[in-house]
């Protein structure tokens, strides 16, 4: 998508700190800690983050699509996990356009996820074992079939500005009407829609079906604040923001016209949104004040019910610099949570990772560490419901490494589900196509912008539909190899992706790996070193060959001034060594993808 590459283009201006080769070792001790001490940690700060796809995840009443019956009866796994908290993509009522994320009513539950009550229950339910759910929260967009659009529509008073109505102009050597700019939308083609009933463009950043809300209306706004308040009165400890780059547009000149936006020369198909440069629809600053104004409602909620900090992570594939900004500054708090995309977006060009050597892994990692704001907690993402599965992009074996490196790093951690299992994604045939984003190219070219391959039920164990539905059939296709790849089977291994990220989830646990310093450094192209320390604890340092080639002789002490003995605390298969080994960290061996977690004696 046309955000994605915008991002890649702007990481590669960025001009990162490691040149290819080099032995550079960064100290990020003040940058990656927060100001904050070990007694003053919030829940959040040292909270492993789960992404629940609700459609995918379970499904309770064998209709082939997951449903939060299906969440509830799972809570236990995720306990098991050692999840803190868990933000289920939307839950709303929805004519499911866009799966959820066109929603016709905002204080809802679609009808085949459930009700009002299996929500209270599953707030419930998740308080009981010290779980906490956090909401998918869609501020730029609803669907076309929600009644504030239809009164929009209509001009009903009160509602005439709640979306973002135009004209249009008509060609004067056409004789047609045509759209009142060239903005373009992120599912391909036109952002703009002519609405026969009202005689007017409407503005829909994404789909058709998902008219953008006009946030330069108070009423808007305080709308919405209506929604959050809503969902914060049932018991939801936060939100994840949706698209919130989108939120404002510029407003239009004294003749009520839109700007054109320029070319962006990245590529020639004028349908894709990446054709333009979204200076005029994307990132205006107006959104980070309103972020501000969300995180001010959520601290109030607090202040006024009593409990735990209500959190709220925003999604941007911004600019690094814009993306900082949603940390809040001296006077203003923002979200605690500006989603760190960079292991998504941050392989310079090489769209799925697969070529990522260590100089571009720990250029990722310092990224966001020399730039987030001090006193702020990092976070690391490695994959969600819109990109390609980590195995898929980083290379199956590189599954286990880049858990290690998600639990290792300082901050907090968000699982996309089914990464724990090592899931990969599915190739789906254009007939089983779902996802608008490819719906609205064709045949030839749709899997270029599918979303569907990671989307695809989450494997439960090895019978029927991978234990997800009983239905003979299931929304998208279950990947076949469900058979090994499933929770049942993988716990019962002695070794498998599962059990590695459960220990991986404990060992985050440590006092070093929760408070300590950081101090990260590409040896050589092949390694990745990170060394974590705490005064009084154990040091541990993580070791990870991120190419297909062996290495020996690999001086890792030095680099990260990690002298002494170390043994192995973890490791994945291809280490081909055993915990409890000793090592010696000034001469090391690994083998392709080997990964190693070592411990100071
Ligand atoms: C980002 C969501 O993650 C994606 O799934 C959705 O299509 C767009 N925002 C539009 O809401």
């Amino acid at each position: 998508m046309a955000h994605l590459f915008k991002l890649i283009v702007t990481l590669l201006c960025l001009g990162l700190q490691c040149g290819l080769g080099q032995a550079a070792a960064v100290d990020l001790e003040s940058a990656s800690s927060s100001s904050s001490s070990e007694a003053t940690r919030d829940w959040w700060q040292v909270a492993q983050f789960y992404q629940i796809y609700p459609r995918s995840f379970k499904d309770s009443n064998g209709d082939g699509i997951g449903d939060l019956q299906g969440i509830i009866s799972k809570l236990d796994y995720l306990k098991d996990l050692g999840v803190t908290a868990t933000w289920l993509s939307p839950i709303y009522t929805s004519p499911m356009a866009d799966f959820g994320y066109d929603i016709a009513d905002f204080f809802d539950i679609q009808a085949e996820y459930g009700t009002l009550k299996d929500f209270d229950e599953l707030i419930a339910a998740a308080n009981e074992r010290g779980l906490k759910i956090i909401l998918d929260f869609v501020p730029n967009h609803s669907s076309d079939e929600n009644v504030w659009f239809e009164k929009s529509v209509r001009r009903e008073k009160g509602y005439e500005d709640y979306y973002v109505w135009h004209d249009g102009y008509l060609n004067a050597t056409t004789g047609q009407r045509e759209p009142p700019s060239n903005w373009l939308q992120a599912f391909r083609g036109s952002a703009w829609e002519w609405n026969e009933q009202r005689a007017q463009y409407y503005l829909h950043q994404f789909a058709v079906k998902q008219p953008d809300l006009n946030y330069r209306n108070p009423a808007v706004v305080a709308q919405m604040k209506r929604v959050l308040t809503y969902w914060l009165d049932r018991g939801v400890a936060g939100f994840r923001i949706d698209a919130v780059p989108w939120c404002f547009e510029v407003v239009p000149d004294a003749q009520g016209r839109y700007p054109d936006e320029p070319l962006s020369g990245y590529t020639d198909d004028p349908d894709d949104s990446s054709y333009l440069k979204h200076i005029y629809t994307q990132d205006l600053p107006e959104t980070v004040d309103m972020v501000y104004q969300w995180r001010q409602l959520l601290d109030d909620h607090k202040r006024i019910h009593g409990g735990d900090t209500r959190v709220l992570m925003v999604e941007t594939y911004s600019g690094l610099d814009y993306v900082m900004e949603f940390y809040g500054n001296r006077t203003t708090k923002g979200a605690q949570i500006p989603f760190n995309f960079q292991f998504i977006v941050g392989g310079e060009g090489d769209k799925n990772n697969t070529q990522l050597n260590a100089v571009g892994f720990v250029k990722i990692i310092n990224s966001w560490l020399s730039q987030m704001p001090a006193g702020q907690t990092a976070n690391w993402v490695m994959g969600n419901h819109d990109q390609r599965r980590v195995g898929s992009r980083y290379g199956e074996d590189r599954i286990d490494l880049m858990n290690m490196l998600q639990m290792f790093l300082p901050g907090v951690s968000i699982t996309y589900q089914g990464e724990e299992l090592g899931m990969t994604d599915l190739d789906i045939s254009w007939e089983d196509t779902r996802d608008p984003a490819a719906c609205n190219s064709n045949e030839n070219i749709y899997e270029q912008f599918t979303r569907d391959p990671a989307r695809t039920p989450f494997q439960w164990s090895s019978e029927q539909n991978a234990g997800f539905s009983s239905n003979s059939t299931t929304w998208l296709p279950i990947n076949p190899n469900y058979l090994t790849v499933n929770v049942e089977t993988e716990s019962a291994a002695n070794t498998s992706h599962l059990k590695l990220y459960k220990l991986l989830v404990q060992l985050r646990q440590s006092k070093t790996l929760q408070y300590g310093a950081t101090r990260c450094a590409a040896v050589n192209d092949n390694v990745v070193a990170i060394k974590r320390s705490l005064s009084g604890q154990p040091t541990y340092v993580l070791v990870a060959n991120v190419l297909g080639t062996s290495v020996s002789g690999v001086d890792v002490a030095s680099v990260l001034y990690a002298s002494g003995s170390y043994k192995i605390t973890l490791l994945n298969p291809q280490a081909q060594a055993a915990v409890g080994d000793s090592v010696t960290l000034s001469s090391l061996s690994l083998p392709p993808y080997a990964a190693l977690i070592v411990e100071s004696v």
